[in-house]
């Protein structure tokens, strides 16, 4: 039994085979998974990602059932561990999406789990699905991986979309990387080391105006205000990137803007009519995704 935990354990054979299902889903309707259900449990809120994993299960033809609400609403106010809770999921549906609010907490679920387990978010820690439809996205908007020049910018600290999409990357040759971040907000060195390791080059800097006219996606990201211990820590780099219209129009030609959304205000609403915004075609990416990652996983 196969679970989708971390991004980096993810082999290049599998992202093959997942792609391959995404645009087959997107060429016919199918309904493979009839009479499967699948169990969303989210100890940390979102509508975007358990909404796509929704949406991916019903168009596959299985149930869903849910909770946006389960750090409140399951028993770990009492006192369960996510480990117990697990065990009794592992009875209710065959397949469970689990985001929760601390690193490493739905790896411990798996590892009791009877029942594939598909991670949609630990804390700080990884987002693998986000960062498969993050890695299609590209695929499908610049026709390829190898080569591209990346630029990942914000709040590259506590981001969890930007770990996992540069250990993805790791797998794909002649890729570089520009991190762009406030000193305060700088990528982990794990991933660093993990991208040196892997033949990705990558620049840190400050700014994007340097090379803005030279990347083929420039990956936007939200400052993670659940991550900071107050409120005037947060302020002190909410707003510091911006993408304007001007910015876009500087892009060369194809070049895309991403965003794993939601977007507060790092992206000028002038920028969504510009022919590089392919954040929201990203949406509908996702759930080709992850109808074919419950369809690979359920087999
Ligand atoms: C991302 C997440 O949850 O990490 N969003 C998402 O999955 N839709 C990015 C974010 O919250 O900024």
């Amino acid at each position: 039994m196969e679970h989708i935990i971390e991004a980096k354990e993810i082999k290049p054979e599998t992202i093959k085979k997942i792609f391959a299902l995404a645009d087959s889903f997107e060429r016919r309707h199918s309904t493979p998974l009839k009479g499967k259900i699948m169990a969303a449990l989210f100890f940390e809120p979102s509508t975007r990602t358990r909404f796509s994993f929704e949406s991916a299960m019903l168009r596959l033809g299985g149930s869903v059932i849910s909770s946006d609400n389960a750090r409140e609403l399951m028993s770990t106010t009492k006192g369960e561990t996510i480990e117990d809770t697990m065990r009794m999921i592992s009875n209710y549906a065959d397949v469970a999406v689990i985001r929760h609010y601390e690193v490493g907490a739905v790896k411990r679920a798996s590892s009791v789990a009877t029942i594939p387990v598909i991670n949609a978010g630990d804390g700080p820690g990884e987002h693998p699905t986000q960062a498969l439809l993050d890695l299609y996205t590209m695929k499908r908007e610049l026709g390829k991986i190898d080569g591209l020049h990346i630029a990942f910018m914000g709040d590259l600290k506590n981001g969890r979309t930007v770990r996992s999409l540069s250990y993805l990357l790791g797998n794909y040759k002649d890729v570089k990387v520009s991190l762009v971040s406030p000193s305060g907000l700088k990528v982990g060195d794990d991933i660093k080391e993990y991208l040196a390791a892997h033949g990705v080059s990558y620049e840190e800097m400050e700014k994007i105006d340097p090379i803005i006219g030279a990347i083929d996606v420039l990956y936007q990201t939200r400052i993670q205000k659940e991550r900071f211990v107050s409120e005037e820590e947060y302020l002190k780099y909410k707003g510091v990137y911006v993408i304007s219209r001007k910015d876009a129009d500087a892009m060369k030609d194809g070049a895309i803007i991403m965003h794993p959304f939601p977007r507060v205000d790092e992206i000028d609403p002038d920028v969504d009519s510009s022919p590089h915004a392919a954040y929201f075609k990203q949406p509908r990416y996702g759930v080709l995704v992850r109808m074919a990652l419950l369809a690979y996983l359920l087999k």
